[in-house]
């Protein structure tokens, strides 16, 4: 694999939303490990709310969408806590793939005034169930105390941000790299051979 490709969803349905501004500074930060990133902000994604029974295929908006996740390698999950959860456009989201995020790795941020770890769990419980690999930790930011004018001003989640950053595309590289080499290879007792 020659270039790193890491999508960013934005959850939040917020205009002003912190969870955004985070999610862009952590993509710049991972782009700083020449990884390639692109921002997927929901608020601005004509999303429609998931039916089985519909099909996306002539839904231009939608297609646009599940090209930027099969090209991803990796992605970077931002919710707001909602009551403990993750927010309904992120649920919408993930709802509508699956294969498409086996052997890719996730990074989870939620903005929170409290830790917001069990939104986190829940979509690392999400992306688990797709066969998606996790970063074992998360990163909670909370607004007015983390952000000021767009600019992080918490030293200890710079740091959290930077390391995320770093421990993304590191990881990533590596599970992609193998799930693609498992996938094209004729190995049976494979992870990957179940997606050939
Ligand atoms: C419907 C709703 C439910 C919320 N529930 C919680 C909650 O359970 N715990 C919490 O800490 N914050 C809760 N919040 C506050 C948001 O999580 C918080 O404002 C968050 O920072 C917003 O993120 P954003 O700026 O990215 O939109 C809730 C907000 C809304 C609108």
């Amino acid at each position: 694999m020659n270039t790193l490709n890491i999508l960013g969803i934005a959850g939040s349905m917020r205009k002003d939303s912190n969870g955004t501004k985070i999610l862009k500074i952590a993509l710049d930060l991972a782009s700083k490990y020449k990884a390639q990133t692109s921002l997927l902000e929901l608020r601005k994604t004509n999303m429609p709310l998931y039916n089985p029974d519909l099909s996306i295929q002539s839904d231009i908006d939608m297609q646009k969408v599940t090209d930027q996740v099969n090209r991803a390698d990796a992605f970077i999950l931002v919710s707001p806590d909602y009551h403990g959860s993750m927010s309904g456009s992120m649920k919408n989201f993930l709802d509508y793939y699956w294969e498409e995020f086996a052997g890719k790795t996730f990074g989870y941020i939620c903005t929170s005034h409290e830790k917001g770890l069990t939104v986190m769990d829940q979509m690392r419980t999400a992306v688990r169930q797709c066969y998606g690999w996790s970063l074992p930790y998360g990163i909670s930011v909370n607004g007015s105390e983390d952000i000021n004018e767009g600019q992080v001003i918490n030293n200890l989640l710079n740091k959290r941000l930077k390391m995320l950053a770093h421990d993304l595309v590191a990881y990533s590289k590596l599970i992609r790299e193998q799930f693609l080499q498992d996938l094209s290879s004729d190995l049976e007792d494979t992870f990957a051979a179940r997606y050939r």
